[in-house]
């Protein structure tokens, strides 16, 4: 039996649709909200507004250039959640009311799931069972990967995501919203061994990404108080060593998860997977572990409904499939 799904991803600030067909994505349509730019983060109500503008345009360009209409699709797929209520409600209500007119089934997604499974959009993709760092903006999991729908979580940030402590850091250092690509750009030209800032070192899997973002506000106020222009100067710098911190702080539990499981097939996933330094450093620690590992194309680490798609076609597999009652949830485990 054939079977073609339209997934909405509206979770956070990118509206996006996708159309996957049995097990294909045929695209991924990303509308990115830049109205949260000059406030330097995302604004949750107008988040929600720029969906409802969005989202019909995207959802019809998504099946206008899949060239598949209402009719031919086998159900509906949406992301449950984690992400903002308002946003989250937006897709969903959205999705139930499509799934509702064309009576067909309808199916949830959680969002981070759906960061593991881009790594089933294209091979290659890891072998079962692996070990997957899925580092956003609003989460820092190592998560346990036994099949497409068999995950736990090993350990995960006990305060900031590492992606919100690229974003922090870089508005301090003045840089544009989202912070994270512009911080990356800047390291690049830099030299990581400049400054040092403090690792934190958490229990187990734990991580913590509060105390690196205190220690360079304070680091920052009290150079550029003895030293006016510091920051300016030594830019590439200050990105450098914070980002060369963070990398290591991930990488150290990315670590210690891969030999305490023995596992060798080790994946990133989320919008922090972007990172050119984490890339660097994952492809590194490949030679000295002998891990084979994989990182999703670029398009597939930031928010997109592809990976929606992807996560609804294994449910679609299974028969997984939601009631129209069913509610956005804000907070939503693995
Ligand atoms: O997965 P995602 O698109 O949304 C969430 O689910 O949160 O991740 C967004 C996060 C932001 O914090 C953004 O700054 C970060 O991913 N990010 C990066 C890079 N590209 C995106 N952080 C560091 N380096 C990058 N190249
Ligand atoms: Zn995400």
């Amino acid at each position: 039996m054939s079977c073609t799904i339209l997934a909405i991803e509206s979770s956070c600030d990118e509206t996006s649709a996708a159309v996957i067909s049995d097990g294909k994505i045929l695209n991924n349509i990303v509308a990115t909200q830049s109205v949260h730019e000059k406030y330097g983060g995302v604004v949750p109500e107008l988040a929600s507004r720029a969906h409802q503008q969005h989202l019909i345009p995207v959802v019809s360009e998504a099946l206008s250039s899949a060239g598949v209409s209402k009719k031919d699709l086998s159900a509906v797929a949406f992301t449950r959640g984690p992400g903002l209520m308002g946003a989250l409600l937006v897709g969903g209500s959205f999705s139930k009311a499509f799934a509702y007119a064309l009576n067909i089934p309808l199916i949830d997604v959680n969002h981070m799931e759906a960061h593991v499974l881009a790594h089933f959009i294209e091979a290659p993709s890891p072998a079962f069972p692996f070990i997957c760092l899925t580092v956003s903006g609003g989460h820092t999991q190592l998560v346990l990967v036994r099949s497409h729908l068999d995950m736990e979580v090993l350990g995960e940030t006990l305060d900031d995501a590492v992606g919100e402590a690229f974003d922090k850091i870089a508005k301090i250092l003045g840089l544009p919203y989202p912070g994270g690509p512009h911080l990356d750009r800047l390291a690049a030209k830099g030299d990581p061994g400049t400054f040092a800032f403090p690792l934190s070192d958490m229990k187990d899997l734990a991580f913590s990404f509060s105390g690196i973002k205190t220690a360079v506000l304070y680091f920052l106020r009290e150079n550029s108080r003895k030293e006016p222009g510091f920051i300016a100067k030594n830019l590439e710098d200050i990105c450098a060593s914070v980002q060369h911190t963070l990398i290591k702080m991930l990488m150290k539990k990315l670590v210690k998860a891969s030999r305490e499981r023995g596992i060798r097939e080790v994946a990133i996933a989320g919008g922090v997977s972007a990172n050119s330094g984490l890339r660097r450093a994952l492809n590194e620690a490949a030679q000295e572990n002998n891990w084979r590992v994989y990182l999703p194309k670029l398009e597939y680490c930031t928010d997109n409904a592809a990976m929606v798609a992807m996560a609804a076609h294994y449910k679609f597999l299974e028969g997984k499939f939601c009631e129209l009652d069913i509610s956005p949830l804000a907070k939503m485990k693995i």
